[in-house]
């Protein structure tokens, strides 16, 4: 056999290893997961990379702003979205102990979920009993649960949810959460219409006076909110990306929309006069695979001076 047959061989041989350690590697993430402690302070981040829309609007990553220090928050919110029951490896245990854990080291105001209990409806009993544990431990801690379902829960009927998780679902509707030391805000809600014949629900109205979170399975939805833009808005969908591959080829079907084509994917982001966060999520989108994207549930401090608004 001559050198090139062994050139070939080796070359070959090296792309199969690297594919093999990549496989196991795509198996290993989703058994991992991060707290996250995210700040989202109004008109007190400064702007960082660029993303442009296609319909010319731009969205930029929400950065500190140097030198301002810690500001305080307003509001402290314990977020996690895209549960997919059937491929989350995050016991429900593990999310109860950093609920206590961080309600015991500083008040949280809610627990939020941001939708997408299952991938298949056959799943849903997995689903239910496992933001149970979490109802009943916010119960207990007398922490209001908030949720909006994901594009994936379509099927799901919003009462038996609502009932079987011990949530409240804002869909369509506003809660009013005060902070303690009683200043209140709106937080509303929407409805996924999931993947087929898309439609978008605008936020509903809210009182003009309070200050605005909008709660949002797809972080699309902030190009479809109606006449009013909120001040904060939360959302998932996007897993990250799930599964990044080398020399930024994408693959996710999510992708599509209009955030996740410019590159948005996961992270603090600004627009308008809108700061927005995108979870990672738990679980993994059909196949339990994850690259580059570690699950992820976060401990949100909002703040927003009386003096910011749209
Ligand atoms: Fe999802």
């Amino acid at each position: 056999m001559g050198p090139l047959f062994w050139i070939i061989l080796c070359i070959f041989g090296a792309l199969l290893a690297a594919l093999i350690v990549y496989g196991i590697l795509c198996l290993i993430e989703p058994h991992r997961h991060e707290l996250t402690h995210i700040t989202l302070s109004c008109g007190r981040m400064t702007k960082g990379d660029k993303f442009l829309l296609s319909n010319g609007k731009e969205v930029f990553r929400a950065l500190p702003a140097p030198g301002k220090g810690d500001q305080g928050h307003d509001l402290r919110i314990f977020f996690f979205s895209d549960l997919h029951i059937e491929t989350c490896f995050i016991s429900s245990g593990k999310i109860l102990r950093h609920i206590e854990e961080e309600h015991e080291r500083s008040p949280l105001d809610a627990v939020i979920f941001g939708g997408d209990i299952i991938t298949w409806p056959k799943y849903k009993d997995k689903g239910f009993s496992y933001l149970k544990e979490i109802s009943d431990l916010c119960r207990k801690l007398s922490i209001p649960f908030l949720a909006v379902t994901g594009n994936h829960d379509i099927e799901l009927d919003d009462k038996e949810t609502e009932e079987r998780c011990g949530f409240e679902l804002i869909e369509g509707r506003y809660k009013i959460l005060k902070n303690p030391s009683g200043r209140e805000f709106a937080i509303a809600g929407v409805n996924d219409s999931g993947r087929e014949d898309r439609e978008w629900y605008e936020m509903p109205e809210c009182p003009a006076d309070l200050p605005l979170i909008f709660l949002a399975h797809d972080p699309d939805s902030i190009l479809h909110t109606g006449i009013r833009l909120p001040d904060i808005m939360l959302s998932g969908h996007t897993h990250g990306g799930q599964l990044k591959l080398p020399f930024g080829i994408r693959i996710s079907p999510r992708h599509k929309n209009e955030l996740p084509s410019a590159g948005i994917l996961a992270g603090t982001f600004i627009y308008e006069n809108t700061l927005f966060f995108i979870s990672r999520g738990l679980g993994c989108g059909y196949l339990p695979i994850r690259f580059g994207s570690v699950p992820e549930v976060s401990v949100i401090e909002i703040r927003i001076p009386s003096d910011s608004g749209n």
